[in-house]
């Protein structure tokens, strides 16, 4: 095993040469005969234990103690003051320093040769458990990455289940259509087209997760009502074959024609246009979801969706019957991993994401109500003018 380092500070020539002699044997010795010598040879060096001299010109043992103390590489050597003065007051300033021990002149040779040892065992101990403690902590580091990742592999799942889904019904359409004979080319190339979106809406979904967890992505303007539109056209097979309608109006008006221009750039905001078509989604397939559970009759299969400006926000309300959300959970829906639905069907994350992308990502709001047989969830952004 390699020899423990010491750093003599004094003075005194006598002085060293007396700690030399007992300590040579058995430890690498430094010396420094002033305190500036000595602070930069143990920056130097980070010898395992300083044995310091308080009285000494220009700089004295203190004055050494409290720069080393005070600096991140120096601050765990073990000092030992050396001093003839035994005043109380001195060696309750020397222990008061930061050192872990002193040693008033004369000392026993055994007495000395002990004290040294003892702290020299008690740091090694101590940067054993300081190296073990880094190491927990970056295993914990590492930890949350893999769980941050497992919530981007479920994420990844929760927003491919939709258009999974909508291909599913998709086909159905196709099938029904044609087993009753009513197949025309025209419905069969509105389905392909759809199709198509939903399969080019799943691969970009990995392009946007691979940036999802960088919070310094890029934001642009984009139009809300696009946005939506284009979240309304990924979902809306599922919905079709449940028969449940989404209504949206704009101003009050309703939008009988998703292609129509009128409405281009008719509301800026500033922020990600993917993540917030995701959080409609998530929103609608909520309202979709609680629609079915309480098997909701035809009249209350609407989801209504509007979009109006408010000063200098611009608000959506996405309202639906579906009976509500209970007071006992509806302080937790946002919660990571709450779901009140069976294992397989919900993850809990969906609000949880929503929250993070209108809140923590693009500076909106995000909240939700119950009127008088089902739930608003209420959106607000602020309007972007460029
Ligand atoms: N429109 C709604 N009506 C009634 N309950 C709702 C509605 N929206 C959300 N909830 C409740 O909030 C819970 C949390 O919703 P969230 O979207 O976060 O997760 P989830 O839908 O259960 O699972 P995931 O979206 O991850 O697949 C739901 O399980 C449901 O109990
Ligand atoms: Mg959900």
């Amino acid at each position: 095993m390699n020899k423990s380092t010491i750093l003599i500070v004094d003075d005194e020539a006598t002085n060293v040469e007396i700690l030399v002699e007992i300590l040579n044997n058995k430890y690498e010795l430094k010396v420094a005969y002033d305190g500036l010598i000595a602070i930069n040879i143990a920056k130097k060096i980070l010898p395992d234990l300083i044995l310091l001299d308080i009285q000494m010109p220009k700089m004295d043992g203190f004055e050494v103690a409290h720069i080393l103390k005070n600096n991140d590489e120096t601050k765990d050597i073990p000092i030992i003051f050396i001093t003839a003065k035994t005043q109380k007051e001195v060696i309750i300033k020397a222990l008061d320093s930061g050192a872990v021990d002193y040693i008033t002149k004369p000392f026993f040779k055994e007495e000395l040769k002990l004290r040294i040892a003892n702290h020299i065992k008690t740091a090694v101990l101590q940067k054993e458990l300081n190296n073990r403690n880094k190491i927990q902590e970056q295993l914990l580091i590492q930890q949350s990455k893999l769980a941050s990742m497992g919530e981007m592999i479920a994420s990844i799942a929760h927003q491919w289940r939709q258009p999974l889904t909508s291909l599913g019904g998709i086909l159905m359409n196709i099938e029904e259509c044609h087993e009753d004979g009513e197949l025309t080319g025209e419905y069969l190339e509105d389905r392909i087209d759809a199709a198509e979106q939903n399969i080019l809406y799943m691969s970009k979904t990995i392009d946007d997760f691979r940036n999802f967890f960088i919070p310094s992505k890029y934001k642009k303007p984009f139009d809300i009502t696009k946005s939506i539109i284009n979240a309304i056209s990924i979902v809306d097979a599922a919905f079709i074959n449940n028969e449940i309608r989404i209504i949206l109006s704009i101003d009050d008006e309703k939008v009988l024609d998703y292609n129509d221009n009128k409405y281009k750039d008719h509301f800026l905001v500033d922020g990600y246009v993917n993540e917030f078509s995701q959080v409609i989604i998530n929103i609608l397939q909520n309202a979709k979801d609680a629609i079915l559970e309480i098997k909701a009759s035809s009249e209350n299969r609407n989801i209504l969706i509007d979009i109006y400006s408010q000063e200098e926000d611009i608000k959506i309300i996405i309202k639906d019957n579906a009976g509500g959300i209970p007071h006992s959970i509806i302080n937790k829906i946002f919660e990571p991993y709450f779901t009140t639905k069976e294992e397989g069907k919900g993850t809990g994350i969906g609000l949880y994401m929503s929250k993070t992308i209108i809140e923590t990502n693009m500076q909106g709001k995000i909240s939700v109500s119950n009127h008088e047989n089902g739930s608003i969830f209420e959106i607000n952004m602020k309007r972007c003018f460029s």
